[in-house]
């Protein structure tokens, strides 16, 4: 049996477990290996050997390249090359790595799908532990740097290496793998499938798939991470903004609840600004032509309008139904508590002071009206899809 280097596993909870290394033989070899390139012509090569190497044991490989239109040489390479084991994917108009991978995924053909980096960053050798770990049991397996044993090589600049830190402490409130950024993972394909549909937004698809296929048993088999060879990274501003977009997602699946309700506190408490700076501005601008109710009526209107268009967008993301229902409905749900306000307010004034009072009213009618306006809109509103 092949010496496998020792895999670190993830189970739901914190709690980390050693695998069993002394497992029985792996029943199916066949693995689909999925490769999304731009621009890797320069390293494909060696690649393709290193797993033409691991082919010729006892390893069926079939290898998926799925490539951007990258007009480097890609295609006459593989032209060149003739494997019938080794496929290459050109995609002429769409874009992206996570989507390229999903496109591979779907073209591939074995049970156990293997994802990789084209540029040599992640070592082939791997491939049979992590294969092997799945039949263990196991969910997922991964290329991992940060369990003991694996290792990033030397020359990441601070940067890249402050970065790579706090996208992996963002990743923590959905699994507590050691290395969720790792684009070198493994998934049986009947899990993929088991899973919630995917959003192949950004780099993390990796990640994405421990998430939406509920993988709880996931393997951490070390890695040493090596500097890609030719090339360059197409790790961009713009991939990092995607990134904050797809944890925003993954929130929004794994946390439904807390994902509305939080925007929808810092939305109400934006229109507390909003309505005092309206009020301000109109007292200015119509303080002679308008009654001081009209003013108020006015700014509060305008307010709601303001809460009612980005809670639709942030709060009640999943909610469907005609836009005019939605706003109707909302205005009524919002009015109670207000009108809840000003009674607590005159009740108030009638033992203290009118500023202590409306301080009271507005205090007590907040905290009411934001728990009692997000259950009501949730409910009666914004009902999901
Ligand atoms: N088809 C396609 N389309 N492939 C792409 C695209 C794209 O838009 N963008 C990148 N790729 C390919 C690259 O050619 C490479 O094979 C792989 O995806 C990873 O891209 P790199 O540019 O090498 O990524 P990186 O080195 O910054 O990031 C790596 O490290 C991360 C962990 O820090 C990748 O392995 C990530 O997957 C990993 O999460
Ligand atoms: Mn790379």
């Amino acid at each position: 049996m092949e010496n496998r280097p020792r895999a670190w596993s993830v189970r739901g909870t914190n709690q980390d477990a050693m695998v069993s290394t002394e497992s029985s033989p792996i029943q199916s070899r066949a693995i689909s290996v999925i490769i999304p390139t731009y621009q890797e012509a320069g390293s494909l090569p060696t690649l393709l050997d290193r797993l033409a190497a691991l082919r010729d044991g006892e390893w069926d490989l079939e290898v998926i390249v799925v490539d951007d239109d990258s007009r480097d040489g890609t295609e006459e390479l593989f032209a060149s090359r003739g494997n019938s084991w080794e496929r290459l994917i050109v995609r002429r108009t769409e874009r992206g790595l996570s989507s390229a991978v999903l496109r591979g995924m779907d073209e591939s053909s074995n049970e156990i799908l293997l994802v990789m980096d084209a540029d040599g960053s992640h070592p082939p050798e791997a491939i049979p532990a992590m294969a092997q770990a799945l039949d263990d049991g196991a969910d997922f397996s991964l290329g991992s740097r940060y369990v003991p044993g694996g290792s990033t090589e030397d020359g990441w600049g601070v940067l890249r290496w402050v970065n790579s830190k706090i996208a992996t402490v963002m990743a923590r409130p959905f699994t507590s793998v050691r290395d969720p950024m790792s684009g070198f993972f493994c998934i049986k394909r009947s899990t993929w499938k088991a899973g919630a549909p995917l959003d192949p937004i950004g780099y993390k698809i990796g990640l994405e798939l421990i998430v939406k296929c509920r993988c709880r048993n996931v393997v951490e088999v070390p890695i040493h991470f090596s500097t890609r060879c030719e090339g360059e990274s197409k790790l961009t501003l713009r991939v990092q903004w995607e990134y904050l977009l797809h944890i925003l997602n993954l929130c929004r699946f794994k946390y439904p609840r807390l994902a509305s309700f939080l925007p929808f506190a810092l939305v109400g408490l934006s229109g507390i600004g909003v309505y005092t700076g309206l009020l301000a501005l109109l007292d200015l601008a119509f303080a002679g032509s308008f009654e001081p109710w009209l003013r108020i009526l006015i700014a509060i209107v305008l307010t709601m309008t303001w809460n009612f268009a980005w809670d639709r967008r942030l709060a009640f993301w999943d909610a469907r139904g005609s836009i005019v229902r939605q706003y109707l409905g909302f205005v009524a749900i919002c009015a109670i508590p207000l009108i809840v306000t000003y009674f607590v307010t005159w009740s108030f004034s009638e033992t203290t002071v009118l500023p202590l009072a409306g301080l009271l009213g507005s205090v007590i009618g907040s905290a009411f009206g934001l728990v009692f306006n997000w259950f009501g809109n949730r409910w009666l509103v914004f009902r999901r899809a």
